[in-house]
């Protein structure tokens, strides 16, 4: 077996093919003068299983065509099975049609990936579950929060709350409530459809001294959690630690979060982080071992 990795995140791709005992791939990414991606698998692998990683993450449509140009690569190169480790799943929040004349993108990215005859994709916490239904191909979606929570544990970091940051993230902010067998409250956002902009309306519970967890699926703006950090510390919380699985890294969001009130943000590697950057509150914890664990249970 082979690991093959887009541009998109070359270090996880490289901790997967360790924990697997696996060879990378050679492949050479380029671009055409016309702006074209231009992709060259330098292997001899004819009749051999592969495994591509890429997320769709900035700038999503170069990696989704990437991705898609390695995977026909490999088939044209004769491999018979391919597994797409697709950690963050860009597209995903488009999961409905808000508001009439949009497309259902989600479906649409679903459609694309169908057609590249690939045998199974592994992905992590996708923005709502029912994407897994818009693909007709084995399909597994993996929980950083797992991941997340045993490191917490693993640290010793006390928490007396958890705090979900809206409704939709009532769900995951439970298990994390249940594993640190800790009161949950919940957060009442409002986010301005045209700019965007978010705003807190109201805790649900006592934060008081407490030491909180916020915890959500992505970061994107930062909007849902500097707000929320501010909120809470005019509220009086003593200490407070938030987690996503997926960080988009977008332009200024983590130097925004740095001198936020917030004391330390988890994140895992599904979004690779930008290589000249450094910060303060910031702890990335990998998701190489669950995903090379779940390739091989499929292999
Ligand atoms: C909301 O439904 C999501 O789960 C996140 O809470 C949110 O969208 C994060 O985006 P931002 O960082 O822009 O507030």
């Amino acid at each position: 077996m082979r690991v093959f990795s887009g541009s998109s995140n070359p270090d996880l791709a490289k901790k997967i093919a360790r924990k697997l005992q696996a060879k990378l791939g050679k492949v050479e990414l380029s671009c055409f003068a016309n702006g074209e991606t231009r992709v060259w698998v330098k292997e001899d692998i004819s009749n051999g299983k592969a495994v591509v990683v890429q997320s769709f993450s900035y700038p999503p449509d170069e990696h989704l065509i990437e991705f898609c140009l390695i995977v026909d690569a490999l088939k044209r190169l004769g491999v018979k099975k391919i597994t797409a480790v697709i950690p963050w799943l860009g597209y995903c929040v488009q999961d409905r049609v808000f508001r009439p004349g949009e497309p259902l993108s989600s479906k649409v990215i679903a459609k694309i990936l169908q057609t590249t005859k690939i045998s199974r994709i592994i992905t992590l916490d996708l923005h709502n579950q029912v994407i897994e239904g818009f693909f007709d191909l084995p399909f597994t979606e993996l929980f950083g929060t797992y991941t997340i929570i045993d490191y917490l544990k693993e640290k010793g970091v006390i928490l007396d709350t958890i705090v979900s940051p809206d409704v939709g993230a009532l769900k995951k902010s439970n298990l994390f409530s249940e594993s640190f067998n800790q009161p949950l409250v919940v957060i009442n956002k409002k986010r301005d459809l045209k700019s965007g902009k978010v705003s807190i309306v109201s805790v649900s519970g006592e934060v008081k001294g407490k030491k909180v967890l916020i915890t959500d699926d992505f970061i994107s703006t930062g909007g849902t959690l500097i707000q929320t950090a501010k909120f809470l510390k005019s509220k009086g919380v003593k200490r407070i630690y938030a987690c996503a699985t997926h960080h988009f890294y977008a332009q200024g969001v983590q130097e925004k979060i740095e001198k936020s009130p917030l004391d330390m943000l988890y994140v895992t590697d599904t979004i690779q982080k930008p290589k000249d950057k450094k910060y303060k509150k910031l702890k990335i914890i990998s998701v190489a071992g669950l995903i090379a664990e779940t390739i091989r249970k499929y292999k």
